[in-house]
């Protein structure tokens, strides 16, 4: 069965071919970015005028890299929340008229739920013809870094984005129950804020995670809401620190940004990691899946790596391309959706 996935919920167009729901058969991400980039941040504004200009050229793309027509479409997935309300009133309106017009079931998907279905996902796509024609996309590489190996359920899922970072307990596809979630900022605009501070650029994510690998361990430490007994985070305190810290060097920091980046990511990954880890416990799982733009932070990756072999919890992220906004996850989580 070939789902056709919708993904317009933030700066980025995108469409996907899934089959079964896990094979993926195009997977075209076109995003306005660099747009936004002179304002440090998303211009909702600005993202949902690129969205209504792509989007029919990118659903065009996903159906010709298939080498599939409209009409072996089984069912349109679609982003339905959260998300930016401009942006995902693009995609909502696309595939509702595609559905309507092509007569095809209209299935609607939960954004975050959908980053961690990115771990049931296969990539076949390094053997196809990536290129696009008719407009001028950077092709998606998906490659796969973990072993095929399909994850088991029940299981933990840490979702850690620009817009979100929530812990669920999920029983099956169906069935995800919200552990804790952040009081404030999500992970990544955190990660966005402090680059902001620190003057190194937007989005601050893969800025800072490139730097932290320069920076030692230092003396210099910044806290990190631990928010003992629940599994809610809290990361405006951090933030607010950093920026309290860089005011008070005036001229020059005594530690270098390198280090200052160090020490931050290293408190908040602490605090991610220690929580995933409380979950997995609490519910006597053995399965952790990450998911969002965070989840390719390398220190992340890294640190979650070696807590769980210790406890013989099986760990699954998924290809970094997978973990940024794409509209495969959507196609894939819509397939379970359907047949339920
Ligand atoms: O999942 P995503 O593409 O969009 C949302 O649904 O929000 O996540 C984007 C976020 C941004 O805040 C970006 O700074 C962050 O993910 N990000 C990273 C890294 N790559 C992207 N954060 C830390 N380390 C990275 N390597
Ligand atoms: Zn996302």
């Amino acid at each position: 069965m070939n789902i056709l996935g919708i993904e317009t919920s933030c700066d980025e167009t995108a469409a996907s071919i899934v089959r079964n729901g896990t094979t993926i058969l195009s997977n075209v991400v076109a995003s306005s970015l660099k747009d936004h980039i002179k304002y440090g941040g998303i211009i909702p504004e600005i993202a949902s005028r690129r969205q209504i200009e792509l989007i029919n050229a990118v659903a065009k793309s996903a159906l010709e890299m298939a080498g599939l027509k409209l009409k072996n479409i089984h069912a349109i997935a679609v982003t339905q929340s959260p998300g930016l309300i401009g942006s995902l009133l693009v995609g909502i309106s696309y595939a509702r008229a595609l559905c309507f017009a092509a007569q095809k079931p209209l299935i609607e998907v939960d954004h975050i739920k959908a980053h961690l279905y990115a771990n049931f996902l296969n990539d076949s796509l390094k053997d196809k013809p990536r290129e696009c024609s008719k407009i001028n996309l950077p092709p998606e590489t998906t490659k796969p870094n973990r072993p095929l190996s399909k994850p088991l359920l029940p299981a933990i899922g840490l979702v850690v984005s620009g817009g979100h970072s929530c812990l669920y307990y999920i029983k099956d596809l169906s069935h995800f129950e919200l552990l804790g979630q952040t009081r404030d900022d999500a992970l990544g605009e955190t990660f966005d804020k402090v680059a902001k501070i620190l003057n190194l650029g937007y989005p601050g994510g893969p800025i800072i995670d490139r730097l932290a690998l320069k920076g030692e361990k230092c003396s210099l430490r910044f806290p990190c809401a631990e928010l003992p007994g629940n599994f809610d985070f809290s990361f405006s305190g951090i933030k607010t620190a950093i920026l309290y810290y860089q005011q008070d060097q005036k001229t020059k920091s005594e530690f270098s940004v390198p280090q200052i980046a160090y020490a931050f990511q290293e408190s908040v990954i602490s605090v991610v990691v220690k929580k995933c880890l409380q979950a997995c416990f609490n519910k006597k799982v053995k399965t952790l899946l990450v998911g969002g733009g965070v989840a390719a932070n390398s220190m992340l990756r890294k640190k979650l790596k070696q807590e769980t072999a210790q406890y013989t919890i099986d760990l699954f992220f998924p290809p970094t391309a997978l973990c940024l906004d794409n509209a495969a996850m959507i196609a894939g989580l819509g397939y379970h959706l359907l047949k339920k």
